[in-house]
């Protein structure tokens, strides 16, 4: 049996501390179910311990599904593919300029998306681990997109309740805030664009938006306008009682669900401040219905 226990960070029920001891615990089918309840409930779950081994972050993950490999394959852990190392840290040890491409992918975590919605079966969660933070910002904010749809009126749910969402990876890499690393059309045409609803429904009935930095534009609707329409829906949803911003301490390990949730990075001082992650993204199940 998974001993641990889970404390709501607030009434509302988004976010949750998660206490368990990782380095002792097994990863097997009563964890898996623990964990997995636990982000069906509350979204962002957060877990204050150290920074993980590779083998022990990648059995974690593993037990939650799956794992999604990254498009950028340099991105890659040699060792652990499925690890990829946030960092504006570059191999000569040295912070990265703020221009260059490294620092531009970082900043492009600073809009508020969903991780892989331009699959077509996107990923259930993406786990975050800090290795180093910096003293002040660079916190990650998460929005609770089921709150926010419950929140807006009758009337709008009828608009948007039909709509379709063109999600697309070569659309958010082209809004990237600068000059990102080449990637080649034969890599990129690995990833077309991709439909989803723009209202995604649960296992359990429950509602929530599904957008964010790769929605490109609605399906059927002048682009124009389509993206005017998102770019409205993702204010009202990102107000700040929908959001929790997690400040890192070194050694957190963060989990959230992306089918129901948007996140971002706060801006910070990039180009001065070391900020190393490792992350891992756990693939979905299912197409978006
Ligand atoms: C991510 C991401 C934001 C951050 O890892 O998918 O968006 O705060 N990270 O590093
Ligand atoms: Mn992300």
């Amino acid at each position: 049996m998974t001993t641990g226990s889970v404390t709501p960070i607030d009434e509302s029920g988004f976010g949750a501390y998660v206490n368990l001891s990782i380095e002792t615990q097994a990863f097997d089918g009563s964890f898996s179910k623990f964990l997995l309840d636990a982000l069906k409930s509350h979204s962002v779950l957060i877990l204050k311990g150290s920074a993980l081994k590779s083998e022990t972050f990648v059995g974690l993950a593993t037990s939650m599904g799956n794992l999604e490999i990254l498009p950028e394959a340099e991105k890659r852990n040699t060792k652990f593919p499925a690890i990829f190392d946030l960092t504006n840290v570059g191999e000569d040890g040295h912070i990265v300029q703020f221009d260059e491409p490294q620092s531009v992918f970082l900043r492009g975590t600073e809009r508020w998306h969903t991780d892989s919605s331009f699959r077509e079966i996107p990923c259930l969660c993406t786990l975050l681990n800090a290795v180093e933070v910096p003293e002040q910002g660079g916190n990650t904010l998460f929005a609770d997109m089921r709150a926010a749809y419950e929140a807006i009126p009758e009337d709008l749910k009828l608009v948007v309740d039909s709509l379709k969402v063109v999600h697309s990876y070569a659309y958010s890499r082209a809004n990237n805030p600068g000059k990102l690393e080449e990637m080649s059309e034969a890599e990129l045409a690995k990833y077309p664009p991709v439909t989803h609803p723009l209202i995604r429904t649960h296992a359990d009935g429950s509602r929530s938006f599904y957008m964010g930095g790769h929605a490109s534009h609605i399906e059927g609707m002048p682009v124009d306008e389509g993206r005017n329409l998102l770019s409205e829906l993702l204010e009202i949803s990102t107000q700040k009682q929908f959001v929790y911003s997690h400040q890192w301490s070194p050694g957190d390990l963060v989990i959230w669900d992306n089918r129901s949730t948007l996140h971002r990075l706060e801006p910070y001082d990039i180009a001065g401040h070391r900020r190393v992650m490792r992350r891992i993204t756990v693939k979905g199940t299912e197409t978006v219905r």
